[in-house]
């Protein structure tokens, strides 16, 4: 009888996000909100839209054939795709199926799995349906293949700034560099109306963004606190922020993954754990008798947290923090571009590091769960992880919009969202060689997509489409 799989998790991503931007503060002056407001109030640099000729399909498209290119994956290799997306283009057609036509063209239709829906939380659902396969008695030895596919999108408002879009693919399979430590793990869900879309019309949510803010930070306390029960049982001490080398959460905007962060060391100091020291015990002893309500309105405990949590932060945080400041909310792929922005500051020491990941979806549902990194056999190394991701170029080469134009390509948006008989101007300028962009939705709403030439920089329709 073969052996159990060991160490399954994550053995390469791909990260592609659109290269059209618009700079927050540009957007603090174009909606006459204070100076501050996006950038320092909410911790966000930059935002990345699609514009008419992208959307979660052509992204997920370029993502997954990147992926099997750059590790010279053969798509007869993948046994089991998952797909997590919350932005919904057709309410039957999955779109695991689209990407089937990468697999297709090879003979390989012999792939499980479809999408995953729930707000963010939908690409975690997608990675744990992947790991689980990989480890039952069903794995027939392929890679699982997870992608996270979102453009997020609000009406003009408060919200609006915390948008974003990209897509992010993940190959799954055992003696992973990025490998689960599968009983560190613990979830929280409950009925909430939070952030919805119950208007099919549109392709903006509902959004009770109080609300929301609160609903993440209690499924946060409460999968702390049970995460470090189970520890406990598990190794028999407890468990506090000293014992992950970095934590990564599911980013709306920055601000709240600061507050997130404090949050876990006001939990340390409630059940007396090591990673808080006098002078910390000190500062957050005025909020003990708090109730949990409470504790989550109190501005002066926010305050208090965040300066005891401040010096953690910067050395356990802030490394996972670069892609989801610049690209803004990505929805199901915010966690794990966080992630992916952790593995590019931080490749080269990595090994061996404990790795503390919250992901959060509204309605809601939230899970906490631990990575043990290793060092990875090439091509699966974090290097060349690192390398095939190639953040730093993908960032510096975007094309800024000024918010007028990013205004008038939300309404372009919303006019096509759901429409047929399109055809659109296949403009592919601003697009790296290799990315895939939508031609065409013909009277029946059935979607076209072509690939930009590898070779030259001019698009050519349908020159290599679907
Ligand atoms: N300089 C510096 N900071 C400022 C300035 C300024 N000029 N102006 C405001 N701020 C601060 C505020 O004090 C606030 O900080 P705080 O949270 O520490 O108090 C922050 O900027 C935001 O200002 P608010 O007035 O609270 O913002 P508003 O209520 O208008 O919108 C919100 C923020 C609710 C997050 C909105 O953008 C939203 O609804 N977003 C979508 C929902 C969301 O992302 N929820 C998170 C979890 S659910 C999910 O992942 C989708």
């Amino acid at each position: 009888m073969a052996s159990q799989p060991k160490n399954v998790g994550i053995l390469a991503m791909e990260i592609y996000f659109p290269p059209t931007c618009v700079q927050q503060e540009a957007m603090e002056t174009h909606d006459g909100v204070s100076k501050g407001k996006y950038t320092i109030g909410l911790g966000q640099d930059c935002m990345a839209f699609c514009t008419e000729v992208e959307d979660v399909i052509s992204m997920s498209l370029t993502a997954v054939t990147s992926l099997l290119e750059k590790y010279g994956i053969d798509p007869t290799q993948i046994g089991r795709m998952e797909v997590g997306s919350e932005t919904v283009i057709d309410k039957s057609k999955s779109i695991k199926t689209f990407l089937m036509q990468i697999f297709e063209e090879c003979g390989n239709t012999d792939i499980e799995g479809v999408d995953s829906t729930n707000a963010c939380y939908g690409g975690t659902a997608a990675l744990l349906n992947c790991t689980n396969w990989v480890e039952s008695s069903s794995w027939d030895g392929r890679y699982g293949l997870v992608v996270c596919t979102d453009s997020a999108v609000y009406a003009e408002g408060p919200a609006r700034p915390t948008g974003g879009a990209a897509a992010i693919a993940m190959l799954i399979g055992p003696d992973a560099p990025i490998a689960f430590e599968s009983k560190i793990r613990a979830s929280h869900m409950s009925h909430a109306y939070d952030f919805y879309k119950p208007n099919l019309a549109s392709e903006y949510p509902v959004v009770d963004g109080k609300l929301s803010q609160t609903c993440y930070l209690m499924a946060l306390d409460s999968c702390y606190n049970r995460l470090c029960n189970k520890y406990k049982k598990l190794e028999g001490k407890q468990f506090s922020v000293a014992d992950a080398d970095y934590f990564v959460f599911h980013s709306p905007y920055n601000k709240l993954v600061q507050k997130s962060f404090a949050r876990l060391l006001f939990n340390d100091f409630l059940r007396n754990a090591s990673s808080i020291d006098e002078a910390a015990k000190e500062k957050l002893s005025p909020f003990s008798s708090l109730t949990g309500d409470e504790s989550y309105q109190s501005r002066d405990l926010e305050k208090a947290s965040q300066q005891v949590a401040k010096p953690f932060y910067d050395e356990k945080v802030q490394p996972s923090t670069l892609i989801p400041k610049q690209v803004g909310n990505m929805y199901t792929a915010s966690l794990y571009a966080a992630f992916a922005s952790l593995l590019h500051n931080k490749h080269s020491t990595l090994a061996g590091q404990r790795v503390i990941i919250f992901s959060y979806g509204s309605g809601l549902t939230a899970t906490m769960f631990s990575f043990r990194i290793r060092e990875g056999q090439h091509p699966f190394s974090l290097g060349n992880i690192a390398k095939v991701m190639n953040v730093d170029e993908k960032l510096k080469s975007r094309h800024e919009f000024t918010p007028e134009k990013f205004v008038e390509t939300m309404k372009l948006m919303e006019h096509r969202y759901g429409a047929k008989d399109i055809v659109t101007s296949k403009d592919t300028s601003l697009l790296s060689p290799g990315t895939y962009y939508l031609t065409e939705v013909d009277s029946m709403y059935r979607r076209f997509y072509s690939k930009k030439d590898e070779n030259t920089s001019e698009g050519l329709p349908h020159s290599n489409g679907f």
